[in-house]
């Protein structure tokens, strides 16, 4: 237990602790000695309750929705077990097809997240709609092999804490399911997860686990819920403290549909590496806008050189054109990067440009301002000056997140 439980109260005990001693006893890691007190006590404890919950997020699944169930059905014969499907309002009825099984069978729910979208969002809320003592995350499409459940249940009980499905462990095989640059992409992103993490695990990009609740539902604040790597911001947030096992399976081709992440997923991948390496202070999204801004410097520079230089444009002709084209360039690639899940076209572009030329008005305003009364307490230049820019920044990407590339 923590260290704060005498400040606990009812209002603020975590949810793991609610049910007393007796959850947790039941949670905690057991050795795998059914004759032995332990062992025993684990199986009585278990009660009816489901012990297994399948969290399964789907972004436009439906084909795959009936499969999932069926091929679980057969595989966790002898499990109390669900799944639940957390659907991001999939545009091809995921969650009324979800939800026709859910009403004849109680093993199967369906939760409908509207306005939002985000694959480890949807999970973490998917393991924290369950009350059993194991969740497992697994695609809708069926390119995890969802046989090797059993064995990584069993893992669990033989007192786990997180259970990795891995491609790259001996035994385990990518070559199916992912195209060469994606393969490449991975292992290259698992290399630099481990160095940073300095741990050792051969899949640390998988989207197939399975681990004890009570971590998520203790770390659920901590975690950056942004972007498609769960896993891995799991095992960054709780650090070494968790006992892990690795399962390896072949990562098959996708039963049906088409997969809903493209080459940019790695550009998000980088913002939650930098996200967690500041403590996770700063949101992924607002790295990625920094950093499109910082490409929109490199890009006024450039234009101006060349007004200057070759158009010999009178300066402040040069500067202004320069501001316009870094401008526009920054609000086309957080329209292709940032905000790519909210994507502007047509008419709605025309609007969002005009709306971030005028933000990124008022920012420099405030901009100039803040720098300004910064200076006057006889600070550096630089200080003063980022300052400025760094509230400009925070003024353009709170415009831009509230009013801009709203999620419709
Ligand atoms: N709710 C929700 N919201 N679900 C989503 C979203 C979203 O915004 N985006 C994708 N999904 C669901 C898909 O419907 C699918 O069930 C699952 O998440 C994985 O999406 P795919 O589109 O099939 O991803 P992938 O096969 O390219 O990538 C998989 O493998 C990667 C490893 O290479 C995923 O498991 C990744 O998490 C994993 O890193
Ligand atoms: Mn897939």
């Amino acid at each position: 237990m923590q260290t704060d439980d005498h400040n606990r109260t009812p209002d603020n005990l975590h949810p793991a602790d609610v049910n007393g001693g007796d959850a947790l006893e039941r949670l905690r890691p057991h050795p795998a000695h059914p004759s032995t007190e332990a062992g025993a006590r684990r199986t009585d404890a278990r009660g009816p309750g489901v012990e297994l919950t399948v969290v399964v997020p789907t972004f436009s699944e439906r084909d795959n929705i009936g499969e999932v169930v069926r091929r679980l059905s057969s595989t966790l014969q002898g499990i109390e077990w669900e799944v639940v499907f957390v659907d991001d309002d999939s545009p091809d009825g995921t969650a009324i097809v979800a939800k026709s099984i859910a009403a004849r069978d109680k093993r199967v729910r369906c939760i409908r997240r509207v306005g939002r979208r985000g694959l480890s969002g949807a999970c973490v809320e998917g393991i924290l709609s369950s009350a059993a003592p194991v969740v497992a995350v697994m695609d809708a499409d069926l390119q995890h092999d969802e046989t090797i459940l059993p064995e990584m249940l069993k893992a669990i009980h033989e007192g786990a804490d997180l259970v990795i499905g891995s491609r790259y462990r001996e035994g385990g095989s990518a070559a199916e399911g992912l195209s060469p640059i994606r393969r490449w992409g991975s292992q290259l992103a698992t290399r630099i997860a481990n160095t940073f993490m300095g741990s050792q695990v051969s899949d640390p990009m998988s989207g197939f686990f399975m681990l004890r609740r009570e971590i998520v539902e203790k770390h659920a604040a901590e975690l950056a819920g942004e972007g498609y790597k769960l896993l891995m911001d799991i095992l960054w947030t709780t650090g070494k403290s968790l006992v892990l096992r690795e399962v390896s399976y072949s990562f098959r081709e996708r039963f049906a549909g088409d997969s809903k992440l493209d080459a940019l997923v790695t550009f998000d991948y980088l913002g939650l590496l930098f996200s967690k390496i500041f403590g996770g202070v700063l949101p992924v999204r607002f790295l990625m806008f920094g950093a499109v801004g910082v490409s929109g410097i490199a890009v006024h520079l450039l234009v101006l050189q060349y007004a200057v230089s070759i158009l010999h444009l009178p300066f402040a002709w040069a500067q202004l054109t320069a501001i316009m084209v870094a401008m526009t360039w920054n609000f086309i690639v957080n329209n292709r990067l940032t905000y790519r899940d909210a994507r502007l076209t047509g008419w709605g572009f025309a609007r969002g440009l005009l709306l971030f030329y005028l933000a990124c008005s008022i920012g420099s305003i405030g901009n100039v301002g803040v720098a300004s009364w910064i200076y006057s307490f006889n600070a550096t230049a630089w200080v003063a000056g980022l300052a400025g820019a760094l509230m400009g920044a925070v003024f353009n990407y709170a415009i831009s997140s509230a009013l801009i590339w709203k999620r419709k």
